[in-house]
């Protein structure tokens, strides 16, 4: 295998074996399985990929934040292989497994929370967030559950009625689950005109208030959940007075309070969970959810409560053919061993400190940058087309990520206005390699705005 390096593009994206890929694709799979970068890939490592043609790609995507530890990490490769010469399955409800137990042990001990808990293990995201829900129904004995604007929590039938997004996610596939209502996120940065940063969090808990008063008794709701940092949302952070008051809402009401770790998880924000900035002001989620960046790309998920709550559901009532699959949680089991040992949340503020210094220097320059906003390497800039007026600039957006990938970037968008650029690059990522990507992105940026291109 050729070792990669940097990113280097050699063909016309896409070029010809990835051409005639496409064409299968197309004919093949349906349209609705969005497709990004018109290529495919040969090879991956650390934080690049190789595609069939031999172009080379630096990724800031990181298969939707999944490559946190980066691209086949060798341990990893290793620790697999291993466990793929001894057994693929059995199914934890046949057969225990020690891998399966043991991954739930350092969960517990993991997740913010001086308290017992307990971890079950399914296939993806939206299935651990439709499990915590059951649970937190089956414990409260309440049926109302409380989600926000801008939440992204999966594409089954109840995290897609969770999920805030219409277009893509929802148009059109109505009826939606029973018993979700939505409330407003803090999104600062686009907070009602004439209201301070600070006196914003009043208007947004004042919006809670309102809402109970006007729609559902709060002794109705079983749980509250939320991402301790908006992904597909736009990266965005909560307050931690608002998060504070949040919890002293649900406590005064008997209201299980949920975060969806899925997309923040893993070392992406300087911290193993982003729970992690909440326990310094004495804040604890009841129940976590979490996957993507678990299991260095192979399907796995966790729900992480009190036990108590996590007791509530009856033998057989949560679980699954495949969940907590033997190969994928050896995985997860050395991907955290590896994160620990070389401290991958101190990579991630390394990163932030390189990044964060290279946007704000862009703030300045382009009127198009908006906002800058994040946590350690969980980070996003919003596009706008007028910094005063903040008008979405989506279509410039997209123009920048179009030019990001035809010079080896590959970079996401967020938001519901589709007008952000989010950073999921693997933290193993190389300071030199780091300065290429944005390099790419400024130029990008500039092409955009100075050629209207
Ligand atoms: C916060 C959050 N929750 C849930 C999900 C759904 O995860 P999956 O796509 O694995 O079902 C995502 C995916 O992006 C996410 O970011």
């Amino acid at each position: 295998m050729k070792e990669l390096k940097e990113p280097k593009i050699i063909t016309q994206i896409p070029g010809p074996k990835s051409q005639a890929l496409l064409e299968i694709r197309e004919k093949n799979v349906p349209s609705g399985v969005s497709s990004y970068v018109p290529t495919f890939i040969k090879q991956g490592q650390g934080a690049l990929f190789e595609d069939v043609d031999g172009n080379v790609f630096l990724d800031f995507a990181g298969g939707i934040g999944v490559l946190n530890i980066g691209y086949s990490h060798k341990e990893v490769v290793k620790a697999v292989k291993e466990q793929c010469d001894k057994y693929f399955h059995t199914s934890i409800n046949v057969v225990s497994y020690e891998q399966y137990v043991r991954l739930a042990e350092k969960l517990n001990n993991l997740i913010p929370g001086n308290f017992e808990k307990k971890t079950m293990f399914v296939n993806s995201g939206a299935e651990a967030v439709e499990n915590a829900i059951k649970i937190a129904r089956k414990y409260t004995k309440r049926k109302e559950i409380i989600a926000f604007t801008g939440a992204f929590h999966g594409r089954t039938l109840l995290t897609m009625t969770l999920t805030s997004k219409v277009k893509p996610y929802k148009f059109g596939f109505e009826p939606f689950a029973q018993g979700v209502h939505r409330i407003e996120f803090p999104y600062i940065y686009r907070r009602p005109k004439g209201i301070s940063e600070q006196n914003s969090i009043n208007y947004y808990i004042q919006k809670l208030e309102k809402f109970f008063l006007e729609n559902v008794a709060p002794e109705n709701v079983a749980a509250i959940i939320l991402e301790p940092i908006q992904g597909e949302g736009g990266f965005i952070v909560p307050p931690d007075n608002y998060i504070r008051e949040l919890r002293n809402i649900c406590d005064r009401h008997g209201i299980l309070l949920i975060a969806d770790e899925v997309q923040s998880g893993f070392c992406r924000t300087g911290k193993v969970f982003a729970t992690e900035y909440w326990e310094e002001f004495g804040v604890y989620a009841d129940i976590v959810t979490s996957a993507k960046s678990i299991a260095a790309g192979l399907p796995l998920s966790a729900v992480t409560g009190k036990a108590e709550i996590m007791e509530a559901a009856q033998v057989g009532g949560i679980g699954g053919t495949y969940c907590g699959n033997p190969v994928a949680t050896t995985a997860a089991l050395k991907v955290i061993e590896v994160m620990e040992r070389e401290n991958y949340a101190q990579k991630a503020n390394h990163i932030a400190e390189i990044a964060m210094k290279r946007f704000n220097e862009m703030k300045e320059k382009y009127e198009i940058i908006g906002d800058i906003r994040g946590r350690g390497a969980m980070m996003a800039i919003e596009l706008v087309k007028n910094k005063d007026t903040q008008e979405p600039a989506k279509k410039e957006t997209n123009k920048v990520l179009q030019e990001c990938w035809k010079n080896g970037l590959v970079v996401l968008s967020a938001g519901v206005r589709g007008n952000n650029i989010r950073f999921l690059m693997p933290l193993i990522i190389t300071d030199q390699q780091l300065n290429i990507g944005l390099d790419i992105l400024e130029n990008a940026i500039k092409r955009v705005t100075d050629h209207n291109i």
